[in-house]
């Protein structure tokens, strides 16, 4: 694509103009952890809490972007590098309509998450590392990939043939099997 004929627009209404409006402050709660560690089921009950509180947010959960924006990606590296890329932007735009954002991938790269970081803004960006021991997840299985992965059918699959690395510094780490959804609710409103 040639950039040189693409140009920036700017409109009439801030950023700070859309939040005020809504009545809250735009963040985006980053939630990273291992498939079937519980990201997607605490990023709609959070969502549906705030919403109790009026405040407006919006979750992107990974099974469910594969199928539309997503859905040309696999789980390559670099397939799943442009997948948190595409996230991120989107929750950029989200939060700066003043939006308050919830993200459900397992996103495994420590360097991809710091992309989203960068591009969402650190001033937004809140990591939460849903630490659900890989014992428990592939116990819970609810889709049976990790069955799957184990004999073999599904390639890379994080945790069985794909690495997950650990957020080193997250502001908060939630394990599923270890506290009740309202407990964990309460700890991640208050990232907000
Ligand atoms: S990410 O690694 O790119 O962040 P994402 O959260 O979007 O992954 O998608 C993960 C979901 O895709 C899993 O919950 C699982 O249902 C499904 N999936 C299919 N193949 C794989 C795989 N090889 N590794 C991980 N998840 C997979």
């Amino acid at each position: 694509m040639n950039r040189i004929s693409v140009f920036r627009h700017e409109g009439h209404v801030s950023a700070e103009h859309r939040a005020a409006l809504l009545g809250q402050k735009p963040a985006t709660i980053w939630m990273s952890g291992l498939s079937g560690a519980g990201k997607s089921t605490l990023a709609y009950a959070l969502e549906r809490a705030l919403l109790g509180e009026g405040r407006a947010s919006y979750v992107l959960d990974g099974d469910n972007v594969r199928h539309g924006l997503n859905r040309d990606l696999g789980f390559s590296a670099q397939e799943r590098s442009e997948n948190i890329r595409r996230i991120a932007e989107v929750a950029r735009l989200m939060n700066d309509a003043g939006l308050i954002v919830i993200t459900a991938f397992i996103s495994p790269f420590r360097a991809d998450r710091a992309m989203a970081r960068s591009i969402i803004g650190a001033e937004h960006f809140r990591e939460v590392h849903v630490s659900t021991p890989l014992a428990v997840c592939e116990q819970r299985d609810p889709k049976q990939l990790y069955q799957r992965a184990r004999r073999g059918e599904v390639a890379e699959f994080t945790g069985i043939s794909s690495p997950y690395e650990a957020p080193s510094a997250p502001d908060l780490i939630l394990d599923t099997s270890g506290i009740s959804q309202d407990e964990a609710i309460k700890l991640l409103s208050r990232l907000l």
